[in-house]
């Protein structure tokens, strides 16, 4: 959190935003549906891969945002199994954006101590991608800090069904198969988050009011907050505004919150009319 301060101009609307964050309730884990590219293209007559272009310099902020405030793990929606449908020519952009972004991230993300891990089917990708992944995961597994899962050809039922195989192959390599017993901390041991916390709160820009086949399993108990900004204009104040909206939340977990309800052991005044048989 100091670490963020220190890089606020005093005073500043963000600074006073910083400022008012409780510390000590910071989401443990952050996700992100980055979207609103190509609208904000649209806004402008450009075409579509412009707005992909200025969503990179966002993707640089709120990464280097959270880390300075001490986030343990940031999750960013950057490439959906559905988002093939698209025309080849702006698939193609986004990989040569994002192997541009590994490429000039690489010395931020070993300054701010940041692990990367790319989740979704790596393997589905092609293989100049691949590579450029599987570089930047290695070079920066032993960093100490916030985990930066980029996920990229993802979808939150396939990574279901790929933990599910996953498990069931190890079973039957160990001979298992016949015991197997699936219970929620196994299968979610089996995922690509397995070891980092739930997200607490989940972030989508540009309005839509939906969850894209994103972390289905992770998000239970995420918090939502959508804001209307698109994802090139989505910059530190806002990153911040969401953090105060969460700390503002009343998060219950299916049970009952303490503060201001009436006590538990007070008789109850009016009697529970039973049903005659
Ligand atoms: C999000 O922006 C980026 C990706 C899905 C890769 P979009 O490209 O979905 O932008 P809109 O939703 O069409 O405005
Ligand atoms: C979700 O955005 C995927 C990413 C942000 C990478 P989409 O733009 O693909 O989602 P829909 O089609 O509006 O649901
Ligand atoms: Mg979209």
């Amino acid at each position: 959190m100091q670490a963020l301060l220190d890089t606020l101009a005093p005073g500043s609307d963000e600074w006073k935003l910083a400022l008012s964050l409780d510390p000590s309730r910071l989401p443990a884990h952050i996700a992100v549906i980055m979207d609103g590219n190509g609208r904000w293209a649209n806004q402008r007559s450009l075409p579509r891969v412009a707005g992909h272009k200025a969503g990179v310099e966002p993707v640089r902020t709120t990464v280097e945002s959270c880390a300075r405030l001490g986030i343990g793990s940031l999750t960013l929606y950057a490439f959906s199994v559905e988002n093939w449908k698209r025309p080849q020519s702006e698939v193609e952009t986004l990989w040569r954006l994002l192997r541009y972004y590994l490429h000039r991230e690489m010395p931020a993300l070993m300054k701010n101590g940041i692990r990367f891990k790319a989740i979704g089917r790596i393997e589905g990708l092609p293989p100049s991608v691949r590579h450029e992944l599987r570089e930047v995961m290695e070079r920066t597994a032993a960093n100490p800090g916030m985990t930066l899962n980029v996920a990229i050809n993802y979808g939150g039922r396939s990574e279901i069904v790929d933990a599910v195989n996953a498990l069931l192959d190890q079973a039957r390599r160990e001979g298992t198969l016949d015991r197997l017993r699936l219970d929620e901390d196994l299968l979610a041991s089996a995922l690509h988050t397995a070891g980092q916390p739930e997200p607490d709160l989940l972030i989508r820009t540009s309005g839509e009011m939906r969850i894209s086949n994103f972390l289905l399993w992770q998000i239970a108990y995420a918090e939502l907050y959508v804001t209307e900004t698109l994802w090139p204009d989505f910059d530190r104040k806002e990153l911040l505004c969401a953090i105060q909206a969460y700390q503002k939340r009343d998060r219950r977990f299916g049970g009952i919150h303490a503060s201001g309800q009436r006590n538990l052991d007070e008789p109850i005044l009016e009697a529970v009319p039973v049903p005659a048989r």
